[in-house]
């Protein structure tokens, strides 16, 4: 199973971003690495509900700041989103039914997640920076001293 490396081609510039991007990619390495590995059904599905989690979580995190920036296009991303979602429940399911989820994990999960950090999400950076450079108190989260619009307590 081919695993997910956050190359350049993958990073956006806005540190919180970059950060549960980062996250999101090594949860779903260690799921192929426990999966690969044999490891046990439990120690997989406990790797997968915390990659659902997370992924659930940046995605809101994500819409909340296109939202805050005017980002023309927050309905379609939304959708992607969601379809992600949808088929990562489906995902879980198979797993639950003893299903082989190797093909799932690369089809479903690194190539949809390359294909949305390089085409949909690298869309809204630059309005995001825009928003965020008026808004220095929430370029960074580990910087943040000031309270700012989003919501980074998951993010930390
Ligand atoms: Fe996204
Ligand atoms: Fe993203």
């Amino acid at each position: 199973m081919g695993k997910l490396e956050l190359t350049e081609q993958f990073v956006v510039g806005i540190p919180v971003i970059d950060q549960q991007h980062l996250q999101l990619v090594e949860q779903i390495n260690h799921v192929i690495d426990a999966y690969s590995g044999g490891l046990s059904r439990k120690t997989i599905g406990h790797l997968i509900d915390k990659m659902v989690d997370h992924a659930i979580f940046h995605f809101g995190f994500e819409e909340q700041l296109q939202e805050l920036s005017g980002y023309p296009f927050l309905k379609a991303h939304q959708k992607s989103h969601v379809q992600f979602a949808k088929r990562i429940s489906d995902f879980q399911t198979r797993f639950n039914n003893g299903d082989d989820i190797s093909e799932y994990i690369n089809g479903l999960l690194v190539e949809w997640l390359s294909d949305h950090l390089k085409h949909d999400d690298s869309d809204y950076v630059a309005l995001a920076k825009e928003y965020l450079l008026k808004h220095p108190e929430c370029w960074c989260a580990f910087k943040t001293t000031q309270p700012c619009a989003l919501n980074f307590t998951q993010a930390l």
